[in-house]
């Protein structure tokens, strides 16, 4: 059952707590102390929080109103702030003419999904469903519907958001909203081929020392991320997270979906692997380059 939730307009707070925002999910967050305050850390943490956050409410104001209402998977969702602050922020109350929707956390570790499940049901949000499965998984879910509006994925470790891209792709989502973590799998398979590489081309030079071969593994994985994203018809934006400059993962990737499949992204993604030596460790990543782009 729904409890009263104390919310920011029922009692002297701070400025940077916005009207309507559920107190207890912050004082859970360990944004307000219990005595309702705010420190440098916790200041400092939503603003972070309000700048992903904006990113992501201006693409939910922009889905076509349906009477279900937006739904947004967040993978690799963790305690899943990023779930709870939007729900709060948008899922909640939204605006007029725009249905409630569901917001789904899929998550390996059970004791944070238990945790996520518990933390809804006091603070009385009931359209935030968690689920213990894998990102690969839960593209099979049928706890899942077969469309879903928003992908986000927050550090989402190594390959995980290559699955998240993945599951956006079969599950036809208009917005990708995808903030790469630390990636070992091709920077893996770079360090295999290494001495036949620098035999063959120059370019190896680029990844010869452990240090470059992270660094370029990392750069390049988000490349052929978003090179893939163009091939399977979306428009792709690569910023910076502002405010989260204390992570080196910091590299926020937006992908809105037109329709448009860019035949040439796919032939760049294709002549990339090969000019790495990667096409027997890679190609398995992008399965949808096999259907010729439209
Ligand atoms: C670095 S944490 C990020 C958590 C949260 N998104 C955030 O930004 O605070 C990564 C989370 O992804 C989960 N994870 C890693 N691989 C996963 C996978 N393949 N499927 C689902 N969850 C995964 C981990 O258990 C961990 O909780």
């Amino acid at each position: 059952m729904n409890k009263k939730i104390a919310t920011a307009d029922s009692q002297a707070l701070p400025p940077e707590v916005r009207p309507g925002q559920s107190i207890g999910l912050l004082k859970e967050l360990h944004i307000l102390t219990r005595d309702g305050k705010l420190n440098q850390d916790s200041r400092r943490k939503l603003k972070q929080v309000y700048h992903l956050f904006q990113f992501i409410e201006k693409l939910l104001l922009e889905l076509p109103a349906s009477d279900t209402g937006p739904t947004l998977a967040d993978h690799g969702a963790g305690k899943s702030y990023l779930g709870f602050i939007i729900y709060d922020l948008f899922f909640k109350a939204p605006p007029h003419g725009i249905g409630q929707g569901t917001i789904y956390g899929i998550e390996t570790r059970s004791e944070l999904v238990e945790s996520s499940k518990a933390l809804a049901q006091r603070l009385g949000f009931e359209r935030m469903r968690f689920l213990n499965v894998s990102v690969a998984e839960s593209t099979q879910s049928s706890e899942l519907p077969e469309q879903i509006d928003v992908v986000t994925a927050l550090h989402a470790c190594d390959t995980a958001t290559d699955d998240a891209i993945d599951f956006g792709l079969q599950k036809k989502a208009k917005y990708m909203v995808l903030v790469p973590c630390c990636q070992a799998e091709l920077a893996r398979a770079l360090n295999q081929n290494k001495a036949f590489n620098l035999r063959r081309t120059p370019l190896a030079e680029l990844w010869r020392h452990p240090l470059h071969t992270r660094e370029v593994g990392s750069q390049l994985t988000n490349v052929l991320r978003c090179l893939y994203l163009e091939s399977q018809g979306y428009a792709v934006t690569v910023t910076e997270l502002v405010g989260w400059e204390h992570s080196m993962k910091n590299e926020l990737i937006l992908a809105k979906y037109t329709g448009q499949k860019k035949r040439s992204a796919a032939e760049r993604l294709q002549a990339l692997l090969k000019e790495f030596g990667l096409e027997i460790q890679l190609t398995h990543r992008y399965p949808a380059l096999d259907q010729a782009p439209a």
